[in-house]
């Protein structure tokens, strides 16, 4: 369809979230068009998703080249060649050298499952909970060249229980993801994101949340 944005998902895993952007586009609701569904890893689940989805796939194993200069110029030529207006990433285990980035200026987003700038980095839900913290959450946000630094798009939050484990954790996590990543996309199709600084501006506003989390919850009297 002429004018729909042309996105690449770039995983390394399982392919949750790129499965969560899948039923989007086949929805209608994304705003965008999957053209490319790309990964590092032959062995990825995220490429039995998008070949079941009818979506062209490309893998390039990282271990096969020189540098990591090298790989994001391979995958670069890949991405230019599929004619990608933005590029997503959902678990892509690589960090991006300007190489790439420089490529697609204020083009690349990605999920985090933390809320930033909180525990950037791996295994951040284990850290979340060995922190001590009471909240959790996920995080979407455009890519610089930092790791997991950049302007900020969409968050979600999660209380963090006494018995949580990491893993029960990730998933209520999860479940929070599959929601903000395809919302922040279709933001970003729309035209309504603007980077200024640090921060990212959403024009028009939307609707101002007005709840407020307290956990543990407050006692009687409080
Ligand atoms: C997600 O937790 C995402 O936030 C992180 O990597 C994980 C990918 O999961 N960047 P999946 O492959 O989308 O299921």
């Amino acid at each position: 369809m002429a004018g729909t944005l042309r996105i690449a998902v770039l995983a390394s895993g399982g392919g949750t979230n790129l499965q969560a952007l899948i039923d989007g586009a086949t929805a209608g609701t994304l705003g965008a068009e999957i053209v490319l569904v790309f990964s590092n890893n032959p062995e990825a689940g995220a490429l039995d998703r998008a070949r079941r989805a009818g979506i062209p796939t490309r893998c390039l194993d990282h271990r096969g080249f020189s540098d990591r200069e090298a790989f994001d110029a391979a995958v670069v030529a890949v991405l230019q060649e599929a004619g990608v207006e933005l590029v997503a990433l959902a678990g892509f285990m690589r960090l991006l050298t300007p190489v790439f980035i420089d490529a697609f200026p204020g083009r690349i987003l990605n999920i985090h499952p933390a809320l930033l700038p909180a525990f950037p980095g791996l295994h951040v839900q284990r850290k979340a909970i060995d922190y001590g913290a009471r909240f959790a959450g996920c995080t979407v946000h455009f890519v610089d060249g930092g790791v997991d630094t950049g302007p900020i798009v969409i968050q979600a939050v999660v209380p963090v229980h006494d018995d949580d484990t990491e893993e029960s954790l990730a998933a209520r996590i999860l479940v929070q993801e599959h929601r903000i990543y395809p919302e922040a996309i279709r933001l970003f199709a729309a035209g309504r994101l603007r980077i200024e600084g640090r921060r990212v501006r959403i024009d028009p506003p939307g609707p101002a949340p007005q709840g407020v989390l307290v956990n543990p919850t407050l006692g009687a009297g409080a």
